[in-house]
């Protein structure tokens, strides 16, 4: 599939660039998002952001990995990233925004156009997702997207340097949309 910019009310959804990799190193460099992800080291340096780059172009060519910066439209300042890769073959839904940008409903926008890229682009019937214990601000996001709890397992946490218990959820196309109350309090 060709890609791919895909819009929001406030934000504009594009495959990650080589101009994204200092802000990246900021962002992602802080520990308090870093410690929400599977696979970010920390500290995550300037080489981890370049073979993110890398690796984003190569999956995409192969299909296996949809990744987007998240840029704000005004100023298109870059402020995320979000994506879709293939895990046991169904595609799992991640996401990160740096810490001055919590809180006003970025990530909620984001996961929404992201999602309906899955089910009507991609022709998902569903998605998956994870979030870790202590993260309960990200249950609250894929909760308003219509995502039901399924199970709890202990996942690799590579910035915190040990496995933590991780809430995974399902979106179903047929979901999509459905607010619930909170995704993943299994
Ligand atoms: C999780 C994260 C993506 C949320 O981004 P955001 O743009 O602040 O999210 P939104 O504003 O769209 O929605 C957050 C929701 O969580 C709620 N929330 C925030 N902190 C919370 C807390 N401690 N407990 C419960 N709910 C909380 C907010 O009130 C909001 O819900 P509401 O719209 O019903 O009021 C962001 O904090 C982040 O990037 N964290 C670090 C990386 C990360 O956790 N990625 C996700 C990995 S699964």
């Amino acid at each position: 599939m060709s890609c791919c910019r895909l819009e929001t009310e406030r934000l504009l959804l594009r495959p990650p660039e080589e101009a994204d990799i200092p802000s990246t190193v900021v962002l992602l460099g802080d520990f308090d998002v870093a410690k929400n992800l599977a696979r970010v080291p920390h500290p995550f340096t300037r080489a981890h952001a370049e073979d993110f780059l890398r690796s984003s172009i190569e999956a995409h060519a192969a299909g296996t990995a949809f990744r987007f910066s998240i840029l704000r439209k005004a100023g298109e300042m870059h402020i995320g990233s979000i994506g879709l890769s293939l895990r046991d073959g169904v595609f799992e839904l991640g996401y990160w925004l740096g810490r001055p940008y919590w809180g006003q409903g970025f990530a909620t926008e984001a996961a929404r156009r992201v999602a309906g890229f899955a089910f009507y682009n991609l022709k998902a019937t569903r998605i998956v997702a994870g979030r870790f214990y202590d993260n309960p601000a990200s249950g609250r996001v894929l909760a308003k997207l219509g995502a039901v709890a399924a199970g709890v397992e202990p996942r690799d946490c590579l910035a915190r340097g040990h496995a933590v218990y991780c809430h995974n959820v399902t979106l179903a196309r047929e979901n999509f949309g459905r607010t619930r109350k909170f995704a993943g309090a299994a």
